[in-house]
């Protein structure tokens, strides 16, 4: 049953294809942890998207996820304030709440109901071979919880709760994608008569009674951004360019971040990681692709400056990265200038998603047969 990831790239360049022409057809849902602030790549890598998806008319929610915080972590610290930054981000990039559906996971009840049923859908066995959820409780170092081997559950029901069918993901998601997949599959079976057998083509004879649909994977073309140093961007590694810092922040930042002593600047991530993941991130921000060939480029506009070096090489970066994020931090300021209206706006969508999450409730406690 489990696709290959070739063929999950495959489905996912169709779906693109299909997705300009039939928007209405889908509905995406996608989010990410608040477990910090969100930086460049995030930018790159997942709000240009979504709003993208919001230009072309595709039904969009964005799930903060905040039980998923205490997955491979003791506390909640600082999640209030993470959450409201992640909401000011994705609002300065250009969502409109109104239109593109922003709500907390720990604040709709009816969402979490649904993890009841779905865990009876899943094996132990199941759960255990999740490749993600290994490799992230090796990363945290600690024994697997009951939620960290759960959470890829609750997470299909971060996605079905909205009957989300498109869920763009990194590679590293897959696997959850796949859980999703299967739950929606034998919850349909189980308990919604669906029969997935008899079919010439494989879809559902009587789709009609089908409760959930199969979310797809939409795998990422997003240009990867590497830190600063050329590791991945991550807050514990001090390599991460913030949406919200200020420009002097930023020129302090990357002042500290390291290159190398060679004063001929070249593209070459594996021998030059610093040098490289500077000239990386001063294309994109120019708004070019990261195809090698316009780092090799911005490298020989260094090397033609008789001030050529690092020093030219991050005073180049800095200005890039400045000039782009202006824009952004300017709507970012002026959005935190009001709190309340943060607050609102995710309460709003709160309220939202409790409403669809109810409806969804209901159609599965009648599929069940739990109503008195
Ligand atoms: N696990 C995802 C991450 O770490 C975040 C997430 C939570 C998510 N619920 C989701 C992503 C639902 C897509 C759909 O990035």
């Amino acid at each position: 049953m489990t696709d290959t990831y070739e063929a999950s790239v495959k489905r996912s360049l169709a779906i693109e294809q299909d997705l300009k022409i039939n928007p209405q057809n889908y509905r995406v849902l996608t989010g990410e942890r608040p477990t910090g602030r969100l930086h460049l790549g995030h930018l790159f890598g997942s709000l240009q998207a979504r709003v993208r998806f919001q230009q072309q008319g595709v039904p969009t929610a964005i799930v903060i996820a905040d039980y998923q915080v205490i997955t491979d972590r003791d506390t909640l610290d600082d999640v209030q304030n993470n959450v409201y930054g992640i909401v000011a981000d994705n609002l300065a990039a250009g969502l409109d709440p109104e239109k593109t559906m922003l709500f907390c996971h720990s604040q709709v009840p009816e969402l979490n109901q649904l993890l009841l049923p779905f865990l009876a859908l899943v094996s132990e066995a199941e759960l255990r071979r999740n490749p993600t959820v290994k490799a992230e409780t090796e990363a945290a170092g600690r024994t697997l919880s009951g939620l960290m081997l759960t959470y890829p559950v609750h997470q299909a029901a971060d996605i079905l709760f909205c009957k989300g069918n498109l869920v763009p993901v990194g590679k590293d998601q897959l696997p959850h994608l796949e859980i999703a997949r299967v739950v929606a599959r034998r919850f349909n079976e189980r308990f919604g008569g669906v029969d997935y057998g008899q079919s010439a083509d494989g879809r559902p004879r009587n789709f009609a009674q089908a409760v959930f649909p199969e979310p797809d994977a939409l795998l990422s073309k997003a240009a990867h951004v590497p830190g600063l140093d050329g590791r991945k961007m991550s807050k514990s590694f001090g390599n991460a360019v913030y949406l919200g810092m200020t420009a002097d922040e930023t020129a302090a930042l990357i002042k500290k971040s390291p290159t190398d002593a060679e004063r001929q600047i070249a593209f070459d991530p594996e021998n030059r990681p610093g040098v490289s993941a500077l000239l990386t991130t001063t294309a994109l921000c120019r708004g070019l692709e990261a195809n090698g060939e316009s780092e090799a480029q911005i490298a020989a506009e260094i090397n033609a400056d008789p001030k050529f070096g690092a020093g030219l090489l991050k005073k180049k970066a800095t200005e890039a990265i400045n000039e782009f994020l202006a824009p952004h931090r300017a709507r970012r300021a002026e959005i935190e200038r009001d709190a309340d209206a943060i607050k609102a706006i995710l309460r709003r969508g709160n309220a939202r998603a409790r409403e669809v999450a109810a409806q969804t409730l209901g159609e599965v406690q009648r599929a069940m047969g739990t109503v008195y």
